[in-house]
Parts: structure tokens; C-alpha cells; sequence
């Protein structure tokens, strides 16, 4: 099966034409597909109709698949046919919530708090609001690349903690608190600022809206550092944003890039979003590996 792919931008993201991803797909294009994706780091397939069993089934030819915890506070947060999908959702109907609201409201990669972060996500529109809710995407090698060098070298062997006990109320205040026992399931973890991708080889720079700490710094002239290197992370030239058309998949790579779903106005507009999540790997550094962080 012959694929076309079409960059998005110049520093992220390609359209990947020539084939249906519900339909049957050989081992060969799956490699093509792979290789693009190992190239631009987030992928678009357009005009997708697909069942949640389609959606998981394309999404495994790429991966073991993760599935995403319960919260505490009942809201699902996964199709209850399909646990593997997790549902990114504004919705409610008879008074309930459909899915997880505002989730990916601010810089991240997907499971970056976590000691085995996810591989990749891809995300299907279902319902799209008709002004607002895209998601931008940074690449992460660029933002490495690009680094000054007073900044590389104060990071490079370092690692970070990322907290979501810490964090959850900074970034789900619409959300109860974690409950104690979700904060055991989710301890804080200590990743490496820059990690080695563990396909391409290639360096990125590995931070996001968890990261609360950076070990060798005080608490200050850390969080002074998170920000800066936050900032620089996700300037213009290297981001890509996307403009949502219903049926549009995204496939990104979570070990490379980062991504944000941009805030649009949820009181007024349904946004619908259907998302399955790859399982991962420690990220590493060389000898310098994540682990779990001691209990404060
Ligand atoms: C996510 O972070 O997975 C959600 C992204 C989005 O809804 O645009």
C-alpha cells in the first residue's frame, strides 16, 4: 500500500494519505507509518470513521495498549465496552458527565508523572466546538537542540520530580482532590531533564506541567528553572497547532514532543474526543534512569 506524507509544518507533524485506518493494512505500511511518525512525531489521518474496536485495533498495531485509571470521583473516564478508550469529553447528558473534562489543559506529554510514561496517544474527533479547542503540539528535539548552552549544560545528567500529588490541584482545580489511596497509586517520580529516545537515539528535553523539582537546585531557583525551561520548550518555532475537523486521528509521540489542548469555551460548545493510549518505557539518559521518589 503506497503512503503519501505530507508535512504539517516545518518542525512538526505529517498528514499521512493513502490509506484508511479502519481498513486492513499490511505489515509493511504499518512499518511506513511507523517510520513517519519516528520522523515528524505527531501524525494526522483524515476523514477517519471507525469504531472503538477499529480505533483500539489500529492503535495496538503499534503497541501494547495502556488503560487509564478510574478517578475516584465516578466521573468515567473510559468507554465502559472499551476500556482502552479514554474519553477527552465536555459532554453531559441526563446530568452526568460523559467523560473527563479540560483534560490536557496545559503543556505535558501523556503520562509524564509517571514512572513508565506512555509511548503515544492518538486522539479521534467526534465532536468539534466551531471556534476554539485545538491541540498544539512542540517538538521536543528542537526545543533540546535549540537549547543555549548555560541551559543545556545546567540540565543535562539532571533529573526533575513530577508530582501530581503537588500538581493536581494546580492543574484540575475543576476536579475533587486526589483521594489518599490515588496518591499511593501515583507516587512522585524522578525522570531525567533530558531523555534518549529509545527508538531514534536522539536526545530531547523532557518537561512538563508535573515537574515540580530539580534535583542539585532549591526549591526556588528550581521552580525558576522548570519555568524557564518550560517557556522555552514551547515557543512558536517548535510548535505545530491543530485545527480540529471531525473524523481527524492524531497519533503523537509522547517521548518527543509535548502537547496542550488549547482552552476554548466549554459552557457553550460540546467538544467530543476519543483517545487510546500506548504503553511506554522508562525514560533513560544513559546511565541516568527515572525511578519512583521516596515518600516526603
Ligand atoms: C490530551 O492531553 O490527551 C487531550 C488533548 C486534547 O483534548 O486536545
Amino acid at each position: 500500500m503506497a503512503i503519501k506524507v505530507r508535512p504539517l509544518s516545518n518542525v512538526i507533524g505529517a498528514e499521512i494519505q493513502g490509506i484508511d485506518p479502519a481498513g486492513d493494512i499490511d505489515d509493511d505500511t504499518i512499518a511506513e507509518i511507523r517510520q513517519a511518525w519516528l520522523d515528524h512525531n505527531v501524525l494526522l489521518f483524515r476523514n477517519v470513521s471507525w469504531t472503538p474496536a477499529q480505533h483500539v485495533a489500529f492503535t495496538r498495531r503499534f503497541g501494547p495498549l495502556h488503560i487509564m485509571p478510574r478517578l475516584a470521583n465516578e466521573a468515567p473516564v473510559t468507554l465502559p465496552d472499551h476500556p482502552e478508550v479514554f474519553i477527552v469529553s465536555n459532554l453531559v447528558r441526563e446530568g452526568k458527565p460523559v467523560g473527563v473534562r479540560r483534560a490536557g489543559w496545559g503543556w505535558h506529554s501523556d503520562g509524564e508523572d509517571k514512572l513508565v510514561p506512555n509511548m503515544g496517544s492518538m486522539l479521534y474527533a467526534v465532536i468539534v466546538p466551531p471556534k476554539g479547542g485545538d491541540t498544539a503540539f512542540s517538538n521536543m528535539y528542537a526545543a533540546y537542540d535549540a537549547l543555549p548552552d548555560r541551559l543545556r549544560d545546567a540540565i543535562e545528567g539532571r533529573r526533575a520530580r513530577f508530582s501530581r500529588a503537588e500538581l493536581h490541584p494546580v492543574n484540575y482545580p475543576h476536579l475533587p482532590p486526589l483521594t489518599e489511596q490515588e496518591k499511593r497509586d501515583r507516587p512522585d517520580v524522578w525522570h531525567p531533564l533530558v531523555r534518549i529516545h529509545s527508538e531514534t537515539g536522539r536526545k530531547s528535553l523532557y518537561v512538563g506541567r508535573w515537574t515540580v523539582e530539580i534535583e542539585g537546585f532549591g526549591k526556588d531557583e528550581g521552580k525558576a528553572l522548570i519555568r524557564e525551561l518550560s517557556e522555552f520548550a514551547v515557543q512558536p518555532q517548535f510548535v505545530y497547532r491543530h485545527r480540529w475537523r471531525v473524523g481527524d486521528v492524531v497519533l503523537w509521540d509522547n517521548r518527543c514532543s509535548q502537547h496542550c489542548a488549547i482552552p476554548y469555551d466549554d459552557e457553550k460548545h460540546e467538544r467530543h474526543m476519543l483517545r487510546t493510549t500506548l504503553e511506554g518505557d522508562i525514560p533513560a539518559y544513559g546511565t541516568v534512569r527515572s525511578e519512583v521518589a521516596e515518600a516526603a
